[in-house]
């Protein structure tokens, strides 16, 4: 899930982020439920699926949705939050992701569904290559830190923004600085988690906060919403108690072994200020309008 800052991921890898989520797409439904990603706890006592959904919920405030917007969904999973767009905003969502796997559940799910204004294709978010100024908003939850190329991705996604429109990007955060030293010290964690979750690198929210500036985008606002994720790991390992055998069955040993024992390794980042987890949204400046 984490490599030192600069290192690459290699296609041919098994970690690879397509690799990785056409391995694990069926068993990451078991444990982390109908959403890929992280949930923001109010209570703390919530059912994971409330959490997920209330960071969805999250992300659709900062949208600012009106019907008939087209949206890109970068990295959209198994199409949940595409089809919860389609369904309760009345926006038509392209779904793009990396994973064959991935597009053919999130088709299905919108086939079943009956809904016309969710549809799903494999491009690679950094280099998306859908016409500039296509899109009203661009919808980016937990897939960033998959993509090794993230000022890429952001210049990308300002790029297919039209004049006006929004970004907004959940994700994994880097917190401070991690010294080379404790890079090489923690290298065991470090593997484990990569071999759990794919190959990934963290980011702080100031680095996102530089590459939407790059990218041309403004009003550019962060929000750290670490302490209301951390719940999350206690669910997914709820999910694994329960589900264990299947899973077993889908993942084999090794790799249940090293799900469960990265769960301890991200409590323990997100207890010591390591990682968290951070939320941006930002906007395409409306045009210039020409003075006569
Ligand atoms: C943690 S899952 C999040 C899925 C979904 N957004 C959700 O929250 O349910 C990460 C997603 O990013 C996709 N992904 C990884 N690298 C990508 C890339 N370069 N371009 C597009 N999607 C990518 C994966 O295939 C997966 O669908």
């Amino acid at each position: 899930m984490i490599l030192p800052p600069g290192e690459q991921t290699a296609a041919h890898d098994n970690h690879a982020p397509a690799a990785h989520y056409d391995r694990i797409t069926e068993a990451w439904g078991l444990l982390l439920g109908e959403e890929l990603h992280y949930g923001l706890f109010v209570s703390g006592d919530e059912e994971l699926a409330t959490a997920t959904g209330e960071l969805t919920t999250r992300m659709i405030d900062a949208a600012r949705f009106s019907p008939g917007q087209q949206v890109l969904d970068v990295g959209c999973g198994t199409g949940a939050q595409a089809c919860r767009l389609a369904s309760e905003h009345s926006v038509e969502v392209l779904g793009i992701t990396t994973s064959e796997v991935g597009v053919a559940a999130a088709t299905e799910r919108a086939r079943a569904a009956g809904l016309s204004g969710a549809r799903f294709e494999v491009r690679d978010g950094t280099d998306n290559l859908l016409p500039a100024g296509s899109f009203d908003r661009v919808w980016v939850l937990e897939s960033s830190h998959l993509m090794p190329d993230r000022p890429g991705l952001l210049s990308d996604c300002a790029r297919v923004l039209r004049p006006g429109g929004r970004l907004v990007l959940c994700d994994i955060i880097r917190r401070r600085e991690i010294p080379f030293r404790e890079l090489r010290d923690r290298r065991r964690e470090f593997a484990v988690l990569r071999a759990a979750f794919g190959a990934a690198r963290m980011d702080q929210l100031s680095d996102y906060e530089s590459y939407a500036q790059a990218a041309g985008l403004t009003d550019i606002e962060c929000v750290d919403i670490t302490t209301a994720t951390l719940p999350t790991f206690d669910r997914w390992q709820d999910n694994l108690d329960r589900h264990r055998e299947q899973v077993l069955g889908i993942l084999g040993a090794q790799s249940v072994t090293e799900f469960e024992e990265s769960l301890q390794i991200l409590r323990r980042f997100w207890q010591d200020g390591t990682l968290g987890y951070g939320m941006m949204s930002a906007a395409r400046p409306d045009a210039v309008v020409p003075t006569p």
